[in-house]
């Protein structure tokens, strides 16, 4: 049995340069400098999920979106901070739209990686990239990446590039090792009447009590079993913790209707 099926997770440090880390951090502070908010106040200057946000987050599986931390908007709809310091997250299709993310997602090392890590046909399904502020709330609670992205069999990997050093006091990634042997507990669906909820499909649960830390120097790649429990806690720091991370599919997997992320049929998911 190899560390990644027994683990579920591996960590490969310098498995990019600190060049390809900066590119990628510069590319994403441009898409953000480009990028007018000002036609999605309505969107998010409401507090409720609102259906306007709904349809922002289920509308960007083929679109490069820009997603904003809880509270950024004043009741006038002005943001609080600068807009790079209101913006959480950009996705879900960077790695296809983006001719720097795509190179950055379609290098020759990684392509090696996904076929010795047992994907066949792989296929690029989703792309984040991650600013994690400083001093922002910021957590992502304990879950499962095939809890949002599922298939059958259940074949997600996840690739998570850290572009800045990851520690502990700025919020790096924490997971249960071997937790994958829990199976799968939950999905993410689309609800007909539009919206998106959790429906439980496992009985068991989540051992927090094992979660480690993963600290991981900038260049690091960290590969996440899409079964592995994994969550992030707050960036407690003065600095930003940017992150990259990419979802692999086999090719021969089902991909439900169902799953928030869809692609257009003119737009179909490509490999490397
Ligand atoms: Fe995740």
């Amino acid at each position: 049995m190899s560390a990644f099926e027994r683990d579920g997770f591996l960590v490969l440090p310098q498995f990019v340069s600190a060049a390809a880390c900066d590119q990628l951090r510069e590319r994403a502070l441009q898409l953000v400098n480009e990028f007018d908010p000002q036609g999605l106040v309505s969107v998010f200057s409401t507090r409720e999920q609102s259906r306007l946000a709904d349809d922002y987050f289920l509308g960007s599986g083929d679109k490069i979106r820009f997603f904003f931390e809880a509270d950024a908007f004043l009741p006038d709809g002005k943001l609080k901070q600068s807009k790079e310091e209101s913006i959480n997250k950009i996705g879900h299709a960077l790695h296809d739209l983006d001719p720097l993310f795509s190179s950055f997602s379609r290098t020759s090392e990684l392509q090696k990686l996904v076929a010795e890590l047992g994907v066949r046909d792989p296929l690029l399904l989703q792309s984040m990239y991650i600013l994690k502020q400083p001093r922002i709330v910021g957590e992502v609670n304990c879950h499962q990446d095939s809890t949002f992205l599922f298939t059958e069999p259940i074949d997600i990997v996840g690739f998570w590039f850290a572009l800045e050093d990851a520690i502990i006091e700025n919020g790096c990634l924490w997971v249960i090792p071997g937790g994958h042997d829990v199976g799968l507990l939950s999905r993410w669906v689309r609800v007909q009447e539009g919206g998106m909820r959790f429906q439980v499909v496992g009985s068991g649960s989540f051992n927090e009590e094992k979660l480690v830390p993963l600290e991981a120097p900038k260049g690091t790649l960290i590969v996440l079993h899409g079964l592995l429990p994994h969550r992030s806690q707050a960036n407690r720091s003065a600095k930003s913790r940017h992150a990259y991370t990419l979802h692999v599919k086999g090719g021969q997997s089902l991909y439900p209707a169902d799953n928030w992320l869809q692609r257009p049929p003119e737009m179909p998911l490509r490999g490397f």
